[in-house]
């Protein structure tokens, strides 16, 4: 028997074709692809601007640097989440503060963040962990009365709504992923959605190494009129990274976006049939899924022994995983390492179970048969 896969991305030939069609075209830097693929994306989202970054690290970390917050002041985040949402806050020299998990949802406990901001509060990074939508309506009200700005991270919930809106239109930025393994890919990528054309345009520079104009927008007419003459003069007033889109991985990702709502369709039938499975057995699930309009990245479980069930079910062809170990458990983090104590012990309760396109019914019930095996096992 071949081992189920933890995760696997939906390559279609309509991605393929794209890829053709910019190879054929000979441009695959940052271009007319990268564009498209902001303007698609900015409406699916209903916002006013979307800009491409080559990663969502990248995408997080040129969100908060926007903002020119002063050092040293402190910004909170969930604590259960992949490092680099924290990353973004020291790589902007500001200091992170660790928020605890909710309980019901593992996600970002707002009843946590109240008695956490302090004078030095300037925002708020709000995980979407695992896709559970963190109750928007509540932290932007709250951030308004405290004058914090909102970054959502959502690198877990693309296309996921949340009381009407979608998620990653609630706050002052939205910040996405499409790493190989997330609910649509480019290989790798991301994108920052917001309504505020100043942070557009601040970002906008600083994804190209501070340069203004990229050079698919100097060269379109030149190159389009096949007169080979790169319009080569630029200025550069602020300091940028090398964070852009390639046309490319863009290419990919305009096709993996056309086929969202499939995608998403398809994970929330698998998810429905563990929920309904799962309960039969008396096995609690990782978040409390609503599969209604929402969009899950992680499919998972709490289980008091999770390494002996991980071994269990590795044995079985099954892969597994955790997601994650909490920010302040990594050395880096240590230092910040206060008051996070439910997320500190939950972690080691949670396993992620296969979720991806390519399984079968079939398959998600071989996956609970074996959970239910191993709950006799351990019985006995
Ligand atoms: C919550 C969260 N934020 C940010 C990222 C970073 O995204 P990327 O891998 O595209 O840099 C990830 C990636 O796994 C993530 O899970």
């Amino acid at each position: 028997m071949k081992k189920i896969r933890l995760f696997c991305p939906d390559l279609s030939n309509k991605e393929l074709d794209g890829v053709k069609k910019v190879f054929k075209k000979k441009w695959i830097g940052q271009g007319e692809e990268v564009i498209k693929l902001e303007n698609e994306f900015k409406k699916f989202i209903n916002c006013k601007y979307a800009l491409a970054t080559n990663s969502g690290s990248a995408a997080l970390h040129l969100a908060i640097a926007a903002f020119n917050f002063k050092k040293k002041k402190k910004i909170l985040v969930n604590n259960l989440t992949f490092v680099s949402s924290a990353n973004a806050i020291l790589l902007n020299n500001l200091e992170p503060v660790l928020v605890d998990s909710d309980p019901n949802t593992l996600g970002f406990s707002l009843e946590d963040a109240k008695k956490k901001v302090d004078k030095n509060t300037v925002a708020l990074l709000v995980v979407h962990y695992g896709g559970h939508p963190a109750e928007m309506e509540k932290i932007t009200k709250f951030a308004k009365s405290k004058k914090l700005k909102v970054i959502e991270d959502c690198a877990h919930c693309l296309g996921g709504v949340y009381k009407g809106r979608k998620l990653g239109n609630w706050g002052d930025a939205g910040c996405f992923s499409f790493e190989e393994k997330k609910i649509i890919t480019s290989g790798d990528g991301g994108m920052i959605t917001t309504n505020d054309k100043k942070l557009l345009k601040k970002i906008k520079a600083m994804r190209w190494c501070g340069i203004e104009k990229d050079t698919w927008s100097r060269d379109k007419k030149i190159f389009k009129s096949n007169k080979v003459n790169y319009s080569w003069y630029y200025e550069v007033s602020n300091l940028g990274y090398k964070y852009n889109l390639n046309d490319l991985s863009a290419v990919i990702a305009r096709n993996q976006l056309k086929r969202i709502k499939f995608l998403n369709l398809v994970r929330r039938k698998i998810i429905k049939l563990y929920v309904q499975n799962l309960k039969k057995i008396g096995i609690k699930t990782l978040l409390p899924y609503m599969t209604k309009d929402s969009s899950y990245w992680l499919m998972g479980i709490r289980h008091k022994q999770r390494e002996k069930l991980m071994e269990y079910l590795n044995k079985k062809n099954i892969s597994t995983g955790v997601h994650y170990l909490p920010v302040s458990k990594h050395p880096l983090f240590k230092k910040f390492n206060k008051k996070v104590n439910f997320s500190n012990t939950i972690w080691k309760e949670i396993l992620t179970l296969p979720l991806h396109t390519n399984m079968s019914k079939k398959d998600v019930i071989y996956i609970v048969n074996q959970i239910k095996n191993f709950e006799t096992l351990k019985n006995t």
